[in-house]
């Protein structure tokens, strides 16, 4: 199995941005435990990084054929991308929107997500640790089982 993980724009200054909200690791340390999760469930794990809204809609255009799921922090996309929804649409693999902070407990908006109604499932408001909790749900579902 194969995963792409999708992170949008100002994640690369996890460790110093508000780290209330966010946790104190960094972009790479996220990376780095999603990577070592993912040798222990015995799948192929990808990560990148895009600041333009284009270029995530590009690599969700791209995704189907070359991977099986998609494990997605949008960052502030998620309230704003009908575009960005409209590619996971028409990508048509399965996907979990993963947030580092819980978005409901913060300001207005950020209460609207474009992506969650097409999501598998949706992981928030654990930091870093969102990520691990999402791809080990992505990994079971798509497994076609429903126990972590
Ligand atoms: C975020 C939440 C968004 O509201 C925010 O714009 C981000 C990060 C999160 O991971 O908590 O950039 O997606």
């Amino acid at each position: 199995m194969r995963i792409l993980v999708l992170h949008g724009p100002n994640l690369e200054l996890l460790g110093t941005r508000d780290p209330a909200a966010y946790g104190a690791q960094t972009l790479a340390e996220i990376n780095a435990a999603l990577a070592a999760l993912a040798a222990e469930l015995g799948v192929e794990l990808t990560a990148e990084q895009h600041a333009a809204e284009e270029e995530l809609v590009a690599a969700v255009a791209a995704a189907p054929g070359r991977y099986d799921a998609i494990l997605i922090n949008p960052a502030c996309y998620t309230h704003t991308s009908a575009a960005l929804a409209a590619a996971l649409e028409a990508a048509a693999l399965p996907y979990v929107e993963v947030h580092l902070s819980n978005p409901y407990a913060r300001e207005a908006f950020r209460h609207r997500s474009f992506v969650a109604a097409g999501a598998l499932g949706r992981v928030m408001g654990f930091w870093g640790d969102s990520y691990l909790l999402a791809l080990r749900g992505l990994v079971a579902a798509v497994r076609g089982r429903h126990e972590l």
